[in-house]
């Protein structure tokens, strides 16, 4: 755990279209995250499935990869202390139904298949993400609000 730790966040093609990109942002914003990378993409089916090759035999594998390149996404690097720990807890169970009011998916969405929001889930595969994504690397600046997030 590091004040600099790093995670990758996704609003995923159902995020995007809802209108749900916003509130995304505004939650790890107002939680003290610092965004060092973000973009708009059409990601191609052949890098979703590197994103997801972890789940490549599973049943739903190919469903969710037609869901991920149905329209664009956004992605983005988030900064802060347990980045990845505590974006998974903001983003709620893999099944919105089984996530908590007040976390991303338990408020805003109720099919597992449409879960609208991506968290990487550990320290390891948050730093293969973002290499993945952002291969022209993140945003370095100095945030005046730091001092008064962290001791
Ligand atoms: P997974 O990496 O297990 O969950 P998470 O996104 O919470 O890290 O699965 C990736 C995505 O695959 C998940 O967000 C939604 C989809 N998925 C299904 O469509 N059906 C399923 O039964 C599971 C487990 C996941």
């Amino acid at each position: 755990m590091s004040t600099t730790e790093r995670t990758y966040i996704m609003v995923k093609p159902d995020g995007v279209q809802r209108g749900l990109v916003g509130k995304i942002i505004a939650r790890f914003e107002e939680r003290g995250y610092k965004l060092i990378a973000l973009k708009l993409v059409q990601a191609t089916e052949e890098h979703l499935e590197n994103h997801y090759a972890d789940l490549k035999g599973k049943a739903f594998f190919p469903g969710l990869i037609k869901y991920m390149a149905s329209g664009p996404v956004v992605g983005m690097v988030w900064q802060g202390l347990d980045a990845v720990k505590t974006g998974r807890v903001m983003l709620g169970a893999t099944n919105p139904l089984a996530s908590p009011i007040g976390s991303i998916r338990g408020d805003y969405c109720l099919a597992v298949g449409r879960n609208i929001c991506h968290g990487s889930d550990s320290v390891e595969n948050a730093e293969k993400e973002i290499k993945l994504w952002f291969p022209e690397g993140v945003v370095q600046y100095t945030s005046a609000l730091e001092s008064w997030i962290f001791e």
